[in-house]
């Protein structure tokens, strides 16, 4: 039975990382400082796993908190665009100096892997699609270089100390358990429980910005096989994991209206700055070093997430 340590494992992506893990019976430690993340993501995990309340930037709780461990999952960070720009300091310390913590904790904890919870944001507004991680990063928020900074670390650990990195680029995710409620809230979330309640939701921009929508159980796969497969394939590398359609934030409004039976329009405001116009994503590389393949595509994705949204915040009277 293998031990791993999830930065970030109250959060969205992190939680269901820690979730799988649990029910396949491994042994989990947490580190999070429930910043963005909440208690309530682990309810069902709790008992059986290992919770340490730590924050990424004290380099001596992280450490600690890497010791006996085999694997890493580094899911952890302040994972906005717009907080990033807004605050960029705050976002700096924790997904830079704190990425280097893990970093260093890993290694002289002697841990096996580290698989980073990286950013299609790296790649910018760049022409050329799909993205292949072949070209060059053009990154424009201070998130975006931020996560890309990561990256580059992860490949010095495994080149200079030789301790094995993966860098998984995640494009636009989304599914149960992503907290609709903060202002930098993913679109998705926050559509679903806006239209649940009656709100009208704001589309920054045009709306046709198109976005690679990625459903979770996807990452959760991708995870997991690279964090098995043998080192030649995938360490010192970085790889996109996501579906490979193109959907707009427009059809994605329309989508969720149709699933929720919400009748009014979307208010358009002014576009945010630091976004990206597009992405879409090449999932070769990933699917060649490590058998990944997105098994949920945005349809079933979609309608997933609208029937957990709908069970968790429809008016009481609905749900009886
Ligand atoms: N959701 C996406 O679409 C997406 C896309 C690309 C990359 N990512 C990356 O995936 C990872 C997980 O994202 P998510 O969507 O689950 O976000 P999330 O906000 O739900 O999870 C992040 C977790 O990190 C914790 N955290 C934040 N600052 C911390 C600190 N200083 N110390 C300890 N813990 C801290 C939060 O409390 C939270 O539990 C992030 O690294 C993010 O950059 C996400």
């Amino acid at each position: 039975m293998a031990k791993y340590l999830v930065t970030g494992g109250a959060g969205f992506i992190g939680s269901h990382l820690v979730k799988t893990l649990v029910g396949r019976g491994d042994e989990v430690r947490v580190l999070d400082n429930f910043e963005t993340g909440k208690r309530s993501n682990l309810v069902e995990v709790e008992g059986q796993i290992e919770l340490r309340e730590v924050d990424l930037r004290d380099a001596g709780g992280v450490r600690e908190a890497c010791e006996g461990v085999d694997y890493v999952l580094h899911e952890a960070a302040l994972p906005s665009v717009p907080r990033s720009v807004k605050e960029p300091r705050p976002s700096h310390e924790t997904n830079v100096d704190g990425t280097f913590n893990v970093l260093e904790g890993a290694r002289l904890a002697g841990v096996k892997r580290v698989v980073y919870a990286a950013s299609s944001s790296a790649y910018g507004n760049q022409p050329g699609f799909p993205r292949v991680e072949t070209m060059r990063p053009q990154p424009v928020s201070p998130y975006a270089v931020q996560k890309l900074t990561g990256e580059l670390y992860m490949q010095s650990y495994w080149q200079v100390y030789g301790l094995e990195t993966v860098c998984l680029r995640y494009f636009n995710i989304f599914g149960p358990c992503q907290d609709p409620s903060s202002t930098y809230s993913g679109v998705m979330a926050k559509f679903a429980m806006q239209m649940l309640c009656g709100e009208q939701p704001t589309i920054f921009g045009d709306g046709e910005q198109g976005r690679d929508f990625t459903y979770i159980d996807n990452v959760v796969s991708a995870n997991l096989l690279a964090m098995k497969a043998p080192a030649t394939f995938v360490a010192g590398r970085v790889f996109n994991i996501a579906c490979g359609e193109r959907h707009t934030l427009n059809e994605t409004y329309s989508g969720l209206a149709r699933l929720l039976s919400y009748a009014l329009p979307a208010q358009y405001g002014p576009e945010r700055e630091g976004d990206v116009r597009d992405s879409l994503a090449e999932v070769s590389a990933a699917r060649a070093a490590f058998g990944y393949e997105p098994q949920i595509d945005f349809a079933e994705g979609l309608r997933r997430t609208v029937d957990w949204y709908r069970q968790k915040y429809a008016p009481r009277e609905e749900q009886t």
